[in-house]
């Protein structure tokens, strides 16, 4: 039984409590639902790759309440510290060289020398990491190569009985995963929550994108990622027989959703994962075969938007 914690202070001390035993809890960040456990505990770490069936080479972020504790497990230069006192709290992960001894457990690095650390900005992921007082490992929240989890109910559809609790805090606010970067030099790793715009801003120089799709431990490492179960048509202008349409902006009169109306690409994050699974839903009510998407422009989220709309469109295995 996978319990659903209000997120109150005795259900956020209980959450803490099961993580300190070793369990896995969900909780709300606001890019999208992480699968925590404790990163310093190597059963509980490795009953997150089991939990999600994901490959133990694919390594995890660490959270961390703030940037005090993050520099208790990784090396920070003047750079990454400058980085991340504008960014943290908020949708961006730092990968830094791993503080050997901060008592990480290799699982949570795949043995690499290096670290992926979030501080994460909603709330409740803040109370929760105060009340645990320790590094959480976490995931996204779904299956390994499924869609991502915005509300509870997406966790408990993709984990029920796999993991202890769920701590409910409703819809996330940005939607997509938060924006990878390494530094030394600065590389994007991954696009996120986070626009590569402000990064650059920050650092006052374009930011390469780094990270190659059959890497192993590389992030989003699967060609085939953020799948829903019908197949994925994308730049689509119109819906062909068969088709569910998803729009974006005021052009798609006629489609079955809309990421945003108004064709504003931090709307459409936010609406990203929720309309592809209701695309699914859609498309096996009314016996669709395939879910056909609007093309979306590559600025601001678009970029993170478009990232997890190839992986969904990608050949599966
Ligand atoms: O917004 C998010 O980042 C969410 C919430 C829960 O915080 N988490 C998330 O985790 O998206 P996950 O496991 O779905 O994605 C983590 C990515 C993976 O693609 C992994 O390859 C990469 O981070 N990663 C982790 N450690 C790394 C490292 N040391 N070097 C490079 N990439 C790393
Ligand atoms: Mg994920």
């Amino acid at each position: 039984m996978t319990d659903v914690l209000a997120p109150d202070a005795p259900r956020l001390a209980r959450a803490a409590e099961l993580l300190s035993k070793g369990e896995l809890v969900s909780f709300p960040t606001e890019t999208v639902y992480g699968l925590g456990g404790d990163a310093r505990n190597s059963h509980a770490v490795a009953a997150i790759y089991a939990a999600k069936g994901r490959p133990s080479f694919n390594p995890l972020i660490a959270h961390l309440p703030d940037l005090a504790a993050a520099e208790e497990i990784a090396v920070f230069d003047d750079r990454a510290r400058t980085i991340a006192a504008r960014f943290w709290p908020g949708p961006l992960t730092l990968v830094l060289p791993l503080r050997r001894d901060a008592g990480i457990s290799d699982l949570v690095t795949a043995g690499l020398d290096t670290i992926a650390i979030r501080v994460p900005a909603h709330p409740v992921a803040q109370a929760l990491l105060h009340a645990f007082g320790g590094p959480v490992a976490a995931p996204s929240a779904n299956p390994s190569g499924k869609v991502s989890p915005t509300t509870a109910c997406h966790v408990i559809q993709g984990l029920s009985g796999r993991i202890a609790a769920v701590v409910d805090g409703g819809s996330c606010r940005v939607g997509v995963e938060s924006t990878i970067l390494s530094l030394n030099p600065p590389m994007l790793l991954r696009p996120g929550g986070l626009t590569a715009e402000a990064l650059e801003e920050a650092l006052g120089q374009p930011l390469p994108t780094g990270g190659d799709a059959n890497k192993p431990n590389a992030p989003g490492q699967m060609t085939s990622h953020y799948a829903p179960g019908a197949p994925v048509r994308l730049m689509a202008t119109a819906r062909e027989p068969g088709e569910v349409w998803i729009g974006f902006g005021p052009d798609c009169a006629g489609a079955d959703l809309n990421f945003s109306p108004a064709g504003d690409t931090t709307e459409a994050a936010a609406h990203l994962f929720s309309a592809l699974r209701a695309a699914d839903r859609i498309a096996i009510e009314t016996g669709a075969r395939r879910i056909a998407v609007a093309p979306v422009p590559e600025t601001g989220l678009g970029r993170a938007i478009n990232d997890r709309l190839r992986r969904a469109a990608a050949p599966r295995p």
